[in-house]
């Protein structure tokens, strides 16, 4: 039978129990809680829409989308960035049909209406004959979508009423700081992007607490001799800041030092004293910004040096049980050539849309989320074990900020997830 709306929000807060490690199957693809999901989180959450090297010069943009919602992002004639909504003032066609390019104006392919790259409506085809004196133009720009940016990446939210990003990202930014503000960094290229038949929660629950699935998953990878066999994934700290973000730092790195070298003393004068000594000692950290950016530093050996790669990508969600993958890698702006080459290497072979890894973690999200389809996990309420770590205490001798716990296998940081996520789809 069907559920009422707040039938539905009753039977989440009835069966979604966080807090004992009770995360049932039907939440990963029934289509009402995706509803709830796309109006309380993506319509009013901070979103990544672009990193701000990607429009560098006047006239650049890129498209993107918010919970499903087209936006262009420009770097507009006065020199400010502006995010807009995709649609035309006129009567609605979507404005501009291109990824990414440099241009001065939009023309809209239904009636030519022509907007400047900083959202002006400037032209109007035989204005003067279809509208006399009677069209101000000036009233019909095109929607100025909130924007804010930190550490070069622009966030943007459809909630006017949204807390600042800056309340929004809370203590994740000093973690943020190490992958992004550690000195310039750059986009390379275009974001790959790919589908995946699986719910985009499963991206930021693997994201923000799941380094146990590293020693199976990525059995095989390990068997190869790429990465330590054991329990290396275990060594290091979960993290949770608050707000569905958190990280997973995997330290030491028995590997040495993984970042270009020439940059050292950039790095210590951007960062404090006990960013760098994590950054100095990190072999990989894997954070995630709730709801859905996943950002990873990781590193390996190639060709007989320690390389570290910087990544970032968006869970989009495309449906109940599909999402979109789209990944930016980001490499150090003064870093030497031969590195940044190094480094792009080593992203493409683990976690580009052929990597290594990538492969493995897809089929997970796809198989939980097609067995959750069938409506026998509805009817049995089929629930799942999140209680990995319920015993342990988080420590305080830590540097950073967050509830940190020693070691990764845990799942703290995904009941901390799920209980912000309900949070959000619950609310009034
Ligand atoms: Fe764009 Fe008419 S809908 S010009
Ligand atoms: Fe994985």
């Amino acid at each position: 039978e069907e559920m009422t709306r707040s039938e539905l929000i009753q039977y989440l807060k009835d069966t979604v129990k966080p807090e004992e490690g009770l995360i049932p199957s039907y939440i990963f693809s029934h289509p009402k809680v995706y509803e709830l999901e796309m109006e309380k989180i993506f319509l009013k959450d901070w979103l990544f829409v672009a990193h701000k090297s990607e429009i560098p010069n006047k006239g650049d943009f890129v498209t993107r989308e918010m919970g499903g919602q087209s936006v262009i992002v420009t770097h507009g004639a006065d020199g400010e960035i502006h995010v807009l909504l995709n649609v035309c003032t006129h009567r609605g066609m979507k404005l501009c049909r291109m990824d990414n390019g440099n241009q001065k104006n939009f023309t809209c392919p239904y009636h030519g209406f022509n907007f400047r790259n900083t959202g002006d409506l400037v032209g109007i085809p035989f204005e003067k004959v279809v509208y006399g004196d009677t069209m101000d133009k000036s009233k019909m720009g095109l929607k100025e979508i909130r924007h804010e940016v930190y550490a070069d990446l622009i966030f943007a939210t459809l909630d006017d009423d949204a807390v600042s990003l800056n309340e929004f990202l809370g203590d994740i930014k000093w973690y943020l700081d190490l992958a992004f503000n550690r000195t310039e960094m750059e986009v390379v290229g275009l974001p790959q992007k790919w589908n995946v038949d699986g719910t985009w929660k499963l991206g930021s629950d693997n994201t923000i607490s799941d380094s146990y699935h590293t020693l199976v998953s990525h059995g095989s990878i390990a068997k190869l001799g790429l990465v330590p066999t054991g329990d290396y994934s275990k060594y290091g700290y979960q993290i949770y800041t608050g707000n569905g973000h958190g990280l997973n730092l995997g330290m030491p790195n028995p590997g040495g030092f993984a970042f270009p070298e020439n940059l050292i003393d950039e790095y210590k004068e951007r960062l404090s004293d006990d960013q760098y000594d994590i950054l100095e000692n990190m072999k990989n950290m894997i954070v995630c910004v709730s709801p859905n950016i996943m950002i990873l530093i990781s590193s390996m050996d190639l060709k007989g040096q320690q390389v570290s790669h910087t990544s970032l990508r968006i869970w989009k969600p495309t449906g109940p049980d599909s999402m979109e993958i789209s990944s930016w890698v980001l490499v150090e702006k003064d870093a030497p050539e031969e590195w940044k080459k190094l480094s792009v290497q080593a992203n493409t072979l683990t976690f580009g849309a052929s990597g290594i890894f990538e492969q493995d973690d897809t089929e997970n999200f796809t198989d939980i989320t097609q067995n959750s389809k069938n409506p026998y996990h509805l009817q049995e309420n089929i629930v799942y074990n999140y209680t990995m770590g319920m015993q342990q205490k988080p420590v305080e001798d830590f540097v950073g900020p967050g509830i940190v716990y020693k070691d990764k296998f845990n799942e703290a940081n995904s009941r901390a997830f799920f209980r912000n996520w309900l949070d959000q789809i619950t609310a009034e």
